[in-house]
């Protein structure tokens, strides 16, 4: 039993601090991660029923997604506000959204619990593996909802709970064994937090928002070796490097090499991995 108790405050304060540096990871990896990813953000615009001309919020952008699929969907007479605490991670969107040539998207540096748009501003909603690091979801969902058109659509993605996503729950499961981690204190984020059945669906209803449709999909990952997924990790997986960075240097490396051997347990016959991670998609409507 964890006797720590849970301080939403300093834990977003360091939310922010773990993903500003994990930025630069993500630029190296933000062409692996999206390659895998593209056919869930094409269904998170499609369940948001998003249209021409629409205007859009991505709320936890990250490095930019969904907002940089919906921006080529709502076209040059539509606008997208992208959303997220951690200037770093909004530098790389920018840096994408300019990739693409796209000049219809602004970003707002802004705690997705914090979120105050005048009522009805948007068109549809869209929030890709965002909501699970926050310590208080209704805050959240319910300024969401507020900032919805009526029948506007609100749609986001959460992780599934382990094993379905090994992509997470390799490393985790072997950090725990390792490290003897303690349980998250009572109220705490995790990335499967949101993952436990109909909790992201009881999250929706509570918040107010109707018509609410769960569906279920999967995002491939590829590796050559256990060691190029490893170094995928190691660039990208801002709680997981949490965990490793406070070990010895030998222990690290010990640690990482662990996790190469576990993801290797999942390697074809011509050696590669597929890594197929489950995620659950969930769609509401504002009455
Ligand atoms: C791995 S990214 C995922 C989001 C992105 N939409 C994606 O799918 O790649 C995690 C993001 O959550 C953001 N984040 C964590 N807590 C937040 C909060 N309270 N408000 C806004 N952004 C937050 C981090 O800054 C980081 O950019």
């Amino acid at each position: 039993m964890s006797t720590q108790s849970f301080n939403p405050d300093s834990y977003k304060n360091g939310q922010e601090q773990e993903w500003d540096a994990a930025a630069a990871g993500w630029r190296k990896q933000w062409a692996v991660f999206e390659t895998s990813a593209q056919s869930v953000n094409d269904r998170l615009v499609d369940l948001a029923e998003i249209k021409p001309e629409d205007r859009v919020l991505d709320v936890v952008t990250g490095i930019g997604e969904p907002a940089v699929t919906a921006a080529k969907f709502v076209g040059a007479g539509g606008r997208v506000v992208a959303t997220d605490q951690s200037t770093g991670m909004l530098a790389i969107a920018k840096e994408r959204v300019a990739e693409f040539g796209l000049n219809n998207v602004e970003f707002q540096a802004t705690d997705a619990e914090a979120l105050d748009f005048p009522e009805g501003s948007f068109d549809a909603v869209v929030c890709r593996w965002g909501l699970m690091f926050l310590p208080d979801v209704g805050a959240a969902l319910s300024e969401i909802r507020k900032s919805l058109f009526p029948r506007g659509k609100f749609v986001t993605s959460v992780w599934g709970l382990p094993p379905v996503v090994p992509m997470a729950s390799i490393p985790m499961g072997i950090l725990q064994r390792e490290l003897q981690l303690s349980p998250p204190p009572p109220g705490a984020p995790t990335l499967f937090t949101l993952g436990a059945p109909g909790a992201i669906e009881s999250a929706f209803k509570d918040a107010g928002f109707v018509d609410v449709h769960v569906e279920s999909m999967s995002m491939v990952l590829q590796f050559a070796t256990g060691e190029e997924y490893t170094e995928f990790m190691r660039d990208i997986a801002a709680p997981i490097n949490a965990m490793v960075n406070g070990q010895p240097q030998d222990r690290q490396t010990e640690l990482w090499g662990m996790i190469a051997d576990a993801a290797r347990e999942l390697s074809n016959s011509g050696g590669s991995i597929s890594m197929p991670n489950e995620t659950i998609l969930v769609a509401g409507r504002r009455e």
